[in-house]
């Protein structure tokens, strides 16, 4: 057993839901301590209040757990974040600084805080996008994103923080619901087209975008962290790929399952964030420096997620 004691701070969002989970298996339900603004409806382990903003009661939980790693997770997503920016400005460089400072002051040892495709813009090339680009974010979300890549690398650099971090493309999961992104639309198609057969996509059918299923998240996030320290020679944040499609390509594999499903089309606010983001990515530097590929292409991915769906309706 690991000496290893983890903290998952946000852990009741779509991320850390299924994260927690995952790192339990590994290290030991007590060696997991989840935490978040509020207590979730059930709770396995060890389990605290926690705001990000409130350094001191950070720090005591820290201290209290004899913690050596923090997953940080809390956030404002992209188009959440396009309804509050200085809240969200606010939420996602402090909470960032508050766990920077408890590494670079040797209160904990690793640090994992992940970044987005939202860091790229609409001058970025958005076929393959390479790790290292044109970075002309235009959300509040991508913003606060790229500033944090640039503190992750300066605090690694001035103080050797081990701090690591992953591009997320969007995230699909059956296990937790979406909380606030531009993607969401990829986890809600699924719920819908098995309750009503019909879905109405806030993205248009062109809107390709790079997207994961939640496992390979899981691997990607846990396959970094355990990485030697001499393999992570990024220190700003990864890119990692999954798959790319549109709404139009992912209701076809969903017709696979449910012929007489059907989609249409009423873009909202969402579409002008969609359209400043990537096709699809290439993460050559993820898959040589610490050997990262994805297990899920959309079809297996559609075909996961209907079945665990359908389980969980009966
Ligand atoms: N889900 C995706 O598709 C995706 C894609 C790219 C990047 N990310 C990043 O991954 C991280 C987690 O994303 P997620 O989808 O799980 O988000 P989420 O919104 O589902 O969960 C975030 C959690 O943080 C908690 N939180 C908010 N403010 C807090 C505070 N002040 N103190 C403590 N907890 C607080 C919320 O209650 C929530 O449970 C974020 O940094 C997000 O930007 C997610």
């Amino acid at each position: 057993m690991s000496k290893d004691s983890i903290l998952i701070i946000g852990s009741n969002g779509q991320i850390g839901t299924e994260l927690a989970e995952s790192l339990r298996l590994i290290y030991g339900d007590d060696h997991v301590v989840c935490s978040d603004l509020k207590q979730p409806e059930t709770i396995k382990g060890p389990f605290e209040i926690i705001d990000i903003l409130d350094k001191d009661g950070v720090y005591s939980i820290i201290k209290k757990y004899s913690i050596t790693q923090v997953y940080l997770l809390a956030a404002l997503l992209s188009a959440t974040a396009e309804k509050n920016p200085k809240f969200a400005w606010d939420l996602n460089m402090q909470g960032l600084f508050n766990i920077l400072d408890a590494a670079k002051e040797g209160l904990i040892k690793k640090v994992y805080w992940p970044s987005s495709i939202a860091v790229f813009g609409p001058t970025t090339p958005s076929v393959l996008t390479p790790q290292y680009t044109i970075m002309e974010p235009n959300t509040i979300y991508g913003i606060s994103k790229q500033a944090g890549e640039r503190f992750c690398e300066y605090y690694f650099q001035k103080y050797n923080v081990d701090v690591r971090s992953i591009r997320y493309p969007g995230l699909i999961g059956y296990k937790s619901a979406p909380g606030g992104g531009t993607t969401d639309y990829a986890v809600h198609i699924y719920h819908e087209a098995l309750k009503n057969g019909k879905y109405t996509s806030f993205l248009s059918e062109q809107t390709t975008l790079p997207m994961m299923y939640m496992p390979d998240a899981l691997k990607a996030t846990i396959n970094l962290m355990e990485a030697p320290a001499e393999k992570v020679k990024i220190r700003s944040s990864y890119n990692v790929a999954g798959m790319s499609f549109n709404p139009l390509e992912i209701a076809e594999s969903i017709k696979k399952h449910i012929p007489n499903f059907e989609i249409d089309f009423n873009p909202d606010f969402r579409q002008a964030i969609a359209d400043s983001w990537p096709k699809s990515i290439n993460d050559a530097e993820a898959r040589q420096h610490w050997g990262w590929s994805p297990d899920y292409d959309l079809q297996s991915m559609t075909d996961d997620m209907i079945l665990n769906l359908r389980k969980r309706m009966q």
